[in-house]
């Protein structure tokens, strides 16, 4: 029997159900909607660690992201000040391919949707952009969308983000993601637009680069085959309780690394315009579906994960994948609500240990420095 599904949401984790749901059973039917009116460039970089990047190549997207990624050749740790080396690997990507069997990639988060939102597309993968969901009934199951339209299926796939509606609207309380303490600037520079010789030297060869400070953290790597440089900046949370994103003032961003290593003050005095994120989490969902088997939760709606160990997105690439298979062995709507429990039992354990263990590296309790 085939079941009709609707995904909530075209990022990486409803990509991610959709892809492996139409290869491992063409035979069900699946809808995305998707508030955005199209995939725009939104986001910066991810790393990939090859558990994620396993599923990448398994779903045929190995031609069209291979080459759009940056395998660092060097992963280095550096104390704040760049006075010590506290840490370094080398071969990184060569030796995680070694040892994992796949690879270890540094990309745009824009250039992976967009490649999967091909891919699924090219599966058969219906998809509604433009739509905002704003309500939805899990004793039918039925969506409502802000054009008052109703979608109904056998099967929702609540794949909404850190912000999920569906959440609240399952739970039928609001469940607000709560604030950490921290803070995230995301920078992007093309290595084009940079002309200081020392960083040209820098970046020239593929690499990770952690600065480990009081306080604070900075991270860099490479994108897009090395020629776009992406800095994360981990600092204290300075934003106003209600705001989750806006753009950040440069010269603060500056003044807080003031001491720090003068190649990564290097970096910073490239920047022209920068993002702050703030940092959110929320407890990991009780039940990851609905006991009638209409709703089921992945990625960041179910899961949300701090960025410091680099599996936010991977696991949210992992549930897409387990519901694929899952669901392809499903016969019935009667068989739903057994085949969701085996997929959170699967899923659940894994996800709980990461959230726990990225909670753990918060700036003001991590003992980074020292265990490096
Ligand atoms: C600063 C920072 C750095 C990070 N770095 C990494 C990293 O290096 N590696 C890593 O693995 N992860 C990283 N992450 C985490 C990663 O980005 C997320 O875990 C991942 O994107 C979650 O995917 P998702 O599909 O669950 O949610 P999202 O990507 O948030 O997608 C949700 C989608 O649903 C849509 N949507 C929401 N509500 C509705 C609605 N009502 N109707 C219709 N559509 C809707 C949204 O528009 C969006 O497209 C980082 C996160 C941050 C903040
Ligand atoms: C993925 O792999 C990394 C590195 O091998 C590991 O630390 C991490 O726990 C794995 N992630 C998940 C979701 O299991
Ligand atoms: C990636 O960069 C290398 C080195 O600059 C270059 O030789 C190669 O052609 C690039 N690959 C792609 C696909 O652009």
């Amino acid at each position: 029997m085939s079941l009709a599904i609707v995904i909530i949401g075209a990022g990486l984790g409803g990509l991610a159900a959709a892809l492996s749901i139409r290869q491992e059973s063409p035979h069900h039917d699946v809808l995305i909607v998707e508030s955005a009116p199209v995939l725009a460039e939104i986001g910066a970089g991810l790393q990939l660690t090859p558990n994620a990047t396993r599923l990448l190549v398994r779903w045929g997207l190995e031609p069209s992201l291979g080459d759009m990624a940056s395998s660092p050749q060097e992963f280095l740790v550096r104390r704040y000040d760049g006075q010590k080396l506290l840490g370094e690997r080398q071969n990184f990507a060569a030796e995680m391919l070694e040892k994992y069997g796949s690879y270890y990639w540094d990309m745009h988060r824009a250039d992976l949707q967009l490649a999967m939102y091909e891919r699924a597309k090219g599966l058969g993968v219906r998809f509604q952009f433009g739509t905002l969901v704003t309500d939805v009934d899990p004793t039918i199951p039925e969506l409502t969308t802000d054009k008052g339209e109703k979608i109904t299926g056998d099967l929702i796939i609540a794949a909404d983000g850190l912000w999920s509606k569906t959440r609240s609207a399952v739970l039928g309380r609001p469940s607000p993601p709560i604030a950490t303490g921290d803070l995230a600037y995301r920078i992007v520079l093309k290595s084009e637009d940079i002309k200081d010789q020392e960083l040209l030297e820098f970046t020239k060869k593929p690499r990770v680069c952690l600065w480990a400070g009081p306080n604070c953290h900075a991270i860099y790597y490479p994108l897009r085959n090395n020629t776009i440089a992406n800095v994360v900046l981990l600092v204290p949370d300075n934003l106003p309780d209600d705001v989750a994103k806006q753009a950040g003032d440069v010269s603060v961003m500056k003044g807080i690394f003031e001491e720090w290593d003068p190649l990564l003050q290097k970096f910073l005095g490239q920047v022209k315009k920068v993002e702050m994120w703030k940092l959110m989490h929320l407890d990991e969902l009780e039940m990851w579906y609905n006991e009638d088997g209409t709703v089921v939760f992945l990625g960041d709606a179910c899961h949300p994960m701090l960025p410091y160990m680099a599996q936010g997105a991977g696991s949210a690439l992992e549930d897409g994948a387990a519901l694929g298979i899952i669901l392809s062995k499903v016969q019935s709507q009667e068989e739903l609500p057994k085949a969701l429990k085996t997929y959170q039992d699967l899923r659940a354990p894994r996800s709980t240990a990461l959230q726990k263990w990225s909670m753990k590296q918060l700036l003001k309790t991590s003992s980074m420095v020292t265990t490096w």
